[in-house]
């Protein structure tokens, strides 16, 4: 019996030995302490050994048992540790490793222009206003002095969306509103969208606008020079010259266009002034004082200037760009550039 006994340890020893993995151990562990394992096979047929015997074989046999289950114990311990190491091993981390490289996006290049803007004339006391693009017939034509059947209707092809509303033509819109809800003194800018029938290499028939209003006591044309001078050195360059030249338009009298020296040559003559050293860049004038009393404002106390400029015009100007349409594609290859 004793043989029999050294026999099984010896073996299950030497399994524990070879046993490699977690898995493999507990293998051995069932063959021999498993309940049909053969350990316990032995337990069970201590009932045939002759009861003189029984207490001596029992030791012998709670000894290997024991022997074997240390041995079990100890190399599991190994193996959990053999393992944790190669698992940590192959999870390592090297923070020495370049990092992938971020894509951040970057600002629409109408946007950039907008907040240069807005920063402009805030810097000269301007507020910043806003609204619908969905303009009633009212204050986009007939509250700026553009009844019904005005002629200079023509000049801006209108969606309408029925016959008393539009998409808004001009953020000029915004004068009438402003004007019926505050009381002067009035600085205030609004960009925005408006809409036309409108589509070559310079026009969009979506496209964005920037209103400017003051209305105070002794507004005048000085002050719409002196203000606009300001801002073309501000988003163009120091050396930018301003010049007014007479115009029309029915909410402003007197109304002015105005020309900037081109940024590109600097007043020389190149391909994006055709040649005359200037570019127009705004429409502006006085309020007419018909306007201010059809909003609501005393024209015999107040006066005011107002302008209006296209926020893409700016941008293609500033950043030499060829055509509008690709500041509504939104090609990667172009927005990448104002990175
Ligand atoms: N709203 C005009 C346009 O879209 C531009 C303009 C002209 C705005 C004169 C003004 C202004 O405020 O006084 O063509």
């Amino acid at each position: 019996m004793k043989e029999k006994l050294d026999g099984i340890k010896l073996a299950a020893l030497e399994m524990i030995e070879n046993a490699e993995t977690t898995a493999q151990l507990n293998d051995v562990r069932v063959k021999y302490l498993g309940k049909s394992g053969e350990i316990s096979a032995i337990m069970r047929d201590m009932a045939k050994v002759p009861k003189e015997e029984r207490p001596k074989i029992g030791m012998l046999v709670n000894e290997m048992r024991g022997v074997v289950e240390n041995a079990l114990e100890a190399k599991a311990q190994l193996l959990a540790r053999i393992e944790e190491e190669r698992k940590l091993k192959e999870e390592e981390i090297d923070v020495t490793m370049p990092a992938h490289g971020k894509k951040i996006g970057t600002l629409h290049p109408l946007t950039l222009i907008r907040r240069e803007l807005i920063e402009i004339f805030a810097n000269m006391g301007f507020s910043v206003d806003e609204g619908p693009e969905i303009e009633s017939d009212i204050f986009n034509f007939q509250l700026l002095n553009i009844p019904k059947d005005h002629p200079s209707r023509d000049m801006q092809d209108t969606f309408y969306v029925n016959e008393n509303f539009l998409l808004r033509t001009q953020t000029s819109a915004m004068q009438a509103r402003i004007m019926q809800s505050q009381k002067p003194p009035i600085r205030v800018v609004v960009p925005g969208k408006v809409y036309r029938s409108d589509d070559d290499a310079s026009h969009s028939p979506i496209f964005n606008q920037f209103e400017g209003l003051a209305i105070d006591r002794h507004i005048t044309m000085g002050d719409l020079q002196g203000c606009l001078q300001t801002f073309a050195q501000k988003i163009f360059s120091k050396d930018t010259k301003v010049r007014l030249r007479p115009s029309y338009f029915p909410f402003t009298e007197p109304s002015v266009e105005v020309d900037v020296t081109c940024s590109v040559c600097h007043g020389k003559g190149c391909r994006v002034c055709k040649g005359t050293g200037w570019v127009e860049i705004l429409g502006a004038g006085i309020v007419n004082p018909a306007v201010l009393d059809m909003c609501g404002i005393d024209s015999k106390e107040y006066s005011g200037f107002a302008f209006g400029f296209g926020i893409d015009r700016i941008a293609m100007i500033k950043y030499g760009i060829p055509n509008i349409k690709l500041l509504y594609e939104n090609d990667m290859r172009f927005l990448k550039q104002f990175n």
